[in-house]
């Protein structure tokens, strides 16, 4: 999620859970292409499985950066069909796309030329943008996608009005339509179909996985990353225990450590850990020792440390 997530945070994220696939923000591809390729495209050998998502809408790039995206070893690449800002619209690319499936059947046809056959290339759309009639948008997108061969197709289950709503507006306001993904995995039984859009808690990803291969969450799992910690055990019937969050802290403590001597700041991680304790005794004290101590110049793991033993000393309290 653009803005939102980054390597920290899909490190800490992978502490949580190890079966879950993490993706990273939408990548532009020129960016990819002229940019700085490690601090775009680097990550942790710890974060696999990952999938970097691509934002582009000419081939012959799109097929370079998926080549650059192999070697530096992702485990799948993602098209991005569903973003509406207007920096992207007027880039063409994202949910606009919507509209010239064609264009987007040459991208995949192209990304997939260009992939070694281990890495997937998959598309993430909408089921549809401003007066189109989403049975034919979604479905005539699809078509074509997958017979360019896509090897997976996740669907942000709303609309995108690209005319009047901010791109905030545009992942609340147009209606969900579960039922039309479901539609669309019923048509496609031996491709990968997966849901996305207001699914907050793991019983509901659940429910939706009686009717589609995956359920990808955005901002629950960002806001309340306690969940996944549960992921293993409700999606996957991982019958190891779930990982306990004290031990996460711990290890993502030492992981500021380093990231603090090599030249960074606590905050670029601790920033993605505020919201660890939803819900849990001592909550309101951790958000506020991360997002006061943690800004602070000179601020390490220990601030991960101590506003852990706040945490277990409220839970005591609690108790
Ligand atoms: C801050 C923010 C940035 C986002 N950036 C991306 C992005 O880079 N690529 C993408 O496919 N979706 C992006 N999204 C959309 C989410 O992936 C997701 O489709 C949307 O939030 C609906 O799912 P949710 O209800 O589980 O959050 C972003 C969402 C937010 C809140």
């Amino acid at each position: 999620m653009m803005d939102w997530t980054d390597r920290h945070c899909r490190f800490f994220h992978r502490q949580l859970t190890r079966h879950t696939l993490l993706y990273t923000e939408m990548v532009v591809a020129d960016a990819a292409i002229h940019g700085d390729r490690e601090r775009l495209l680097g990550f942790d050998d710890a974060e696999h499985p990952v999938a970097l998502q691509l934002g582009g809408s000419d081939p012959d790039k799109l097929a370079e950066v998926t080549r650059i995206v192999a070697d530096f070893g992702y485990d799948e690449v993602n098209l991005n069909v569903g973003c509406p800002s207007d920096r992207v619209q007027s880039g063409t690319f994202g949910a606009c796309l919507m509209r010239t499936p064609d264009l987007v059947a040459r991208c995949v046809e192209a990304m997939k030329a260009a992939a070694p056959a281990s890495l997937p290339v998959t598309v993430k759309c909408r089921i549809g943008v401003d007066d189109q009639d989403p049975e034919q948008a979604l479905f005539g997108l699809v078509r074509q996608v997958v017979d360019a061969g896509a090897d997976a197709i996740w669907v942000h289950a709303r609309k995108a009005w690209l005319e009047g709503l901010s791109p905030k507006e545009n992942r609340d306001i147009p209606p969900l339509d579960y039922d039309i993904v479901y539609r669309l995995k019923a048509d496609y039984p031996d491709h990968f179909i997966g849901i996305n859009g207001g699914i907050h808690e793991l019983d509901q990803a659940h429910a939706h996985r009686a009717h589609v291969d995956g359920v990808m969450m955005g901002r629950a799992a960002y806001h309340n990353p306690g969940l996944l910690a549960q992921a293993d055990r409700v999606m996957f019937a991982e019958t190891a225990t779930a990982p306990d969050l004290a031990d996460v802290v711990g290890i993502m403590a030492d992981y500021v450590d380093r990231h603090v001597r090599a030249g960074g700041k606590a905050h670029h991680v601790t920033r993605h850990m505020v919201g660890l304790f939803h819900g849990v005794a001592g909550a309101r004290q951790w958000r506020q020792t991360l997002s006061t101590r943690g800004v602070l110049a000179g601020a390490d793991g220990d601030v991960l440390r101590d506003a852990l033993r706040n945490v277990m000393q409220a839970g005591q309290a609690a108790a």
